[in-house]
């Protein structure tokens, strides 16, 4: 790997991160918000503009010495807006939670009433939770997911927004496995007379590759984290209407950061070009199959998926049927090298930190390779570890070692 060198001056650190290397290399990645990123992505990740400070907006920097940072800026901000059809584009949040709380502090005043996704029914933190600066210094109120179907309760967002008459309504989530109704929230907002806010990170890469209908026409903001579906660093973006741009680059800077971390957007330059590409479409497509596909057959073998399949990249698997608590399936799933998160199912019995559920994704073993095939070996896996754990540990160590072998991560 390009990064042995590292050796040559810092042993400790090389170690850990070799080791990492192998971790990777050696285990199915099934954890719906992560991705295996490009050779040409980590390049960049690792070059020379951390050495560069340029608080600031393209050409009204801080600093001196700023027309490489300038330039290598525009590239990503006119990538992104070529690749999403956004009016005005910035690419400098560090995070997806950051890009949220600056769109926050664009937007709202402190103690100011917005709607977003329980965290309980698929949200994101950031998007109310009582424990999560979105949810202390304003008044967050949340919906949820219609029980029976168990999706969006659109009529709950309508009513909610009806009485509470909120600034920001959010739409977005973070263990959603069907298609998001932009355009009905669209709706929602202009009858409340709310500002739309989406929150695409999962689906990013989704979004555009057209395999998910695109929030952007419809949103006021987007905001969205560069390295899950996108398969970029590490790092957020924000897109918004013209007549939001001030508003956005001001929360983001003086508002909620400081200086811009450069060498990240010149990785989200390079991912941002890579996912212009035929081939970036093709492994969205891939993606949502390989996610399809899993859950059929995850279903054949008796589990029961949230709302009955997917439409995107992820499912939520309920574990009652066998009897099993999501955090011991994460467990013993670690044992045989087989990376997922627990996850809360609606209604959960279970405390947060056990959970009746798992969330499972496809984006990573996608980049690697698996197809249809492979998703059949991986349900099997599940089955056989949800199963008989004990009995079939050794098996199932063994199937995933030979997967993994066939599917090489960052080959010389
Ligand atoms: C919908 C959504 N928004 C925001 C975030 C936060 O992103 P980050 O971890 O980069 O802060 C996540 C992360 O999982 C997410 O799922």
């Amino acid at each position: 790997m390009f990064f042995d060198e590292l050796r040559n001056y810092d042993r400790e650190v090389w170690e850990i991160c070799s080791r990492e290397l192998t971790r990777q290399r050696e285990n199915i990645e099934l954890i719906a918000s992560e991705n295996i990123v490009s050779k040409a992505v980590l390049l960049a990740a690792s070059g020379v503009l951390t050495n560069k400070y340029a608080e600031g907006t393209i050409a009204h920097r801080y600093y001196g010495g700023c027309n490489n940072a300038d330039a290598i800026e525009d590239l990503a901000v006119k990538r992104a807006k070529a690749l999403f059809g956004a009016e005005h584009v910035n690419v400098q949040p560090h995070s997806g939670a950051n890009a949220n709380m600056a769109a926050f502090y664009a937007l709202l005043e402190p103690g100011d009433t917005y709607l977003g996704m329980s965290l309980s029914e698929g949200g994101h933190l950031s998007h109310g939770s009582p424990v999560n600066i979105s949810g202390k210094y304003f008044n967050a109120v949340s919906y949820g997911l219609l029980s029976g179907t168990e999706t969006i309760d659109y009529d709950e967002v309508r009513d909610l927004a009806r009485r509470y008459r909120p600034k920001i309504i959010v739409a977005g989530a973070s263990a959603y496995p069907r298609t998001i109704d932009f355009e009905l929230f669209r709706q929602i907002a202009d009858e409340t007379g709310a500002v739309l806010l989406v929150d695409m990170a999962h689906i990013a890469g989704l979004v555009a590759a057209g395999v998910h209908p695109s929030p952007v026409p419809w949103a006021d903001v987007v905001t969205t984290t560069t390295h899950k579906t996108l398969r970029g660093p590490r790092g957020g973006m924000i897109l918004c209407r013209q007549e939001y741009a001030k508003r956005i680059d001001k929360a983001v800077f003086p508002g909620t950061q400081g200086g811009p971390l450069m060498h990240i957007i010149a990785a989200k330059a390079v991912a941002l070009g890579e996912a212009m590409t035929e081939d970036f479409a093709e492994y969205q497509r891939r993606t949502v199959r390989n996610a399809r596909y899993l859950g059929q057959e995850l279903v054949r073998r008796g589990f029961r998926l949230v709302s009955g399949g997917t439409d995107n990249h992820l499912m939520l698997v309920d574990l009652r049927n066998f009897a099993l608590t999501g955090r011991d399936f994460e467990r013993n799933l670690d044992e045989v090298h087989i990376t997922l998160n627990k996850n809360a199912i609606p209604d959960d019995p279970q405390k947060a930190f056990v959970t009746s559920g798992v969330r499972i994704g496809t984006p990573s073993v996608t980049t690697r390779g698996f197809r249809e095939e492979e998703m059949g070996q991986i349900a099997q896996m599940l089955y056989d570890a949800a199963s008989d754990f004990e009995g079939q540990k050794t098996s199932v160590t063994e199937r995933v070692r030979a997967l993994c072998e066939k599917y090489p991560l960052y080959e010389e």
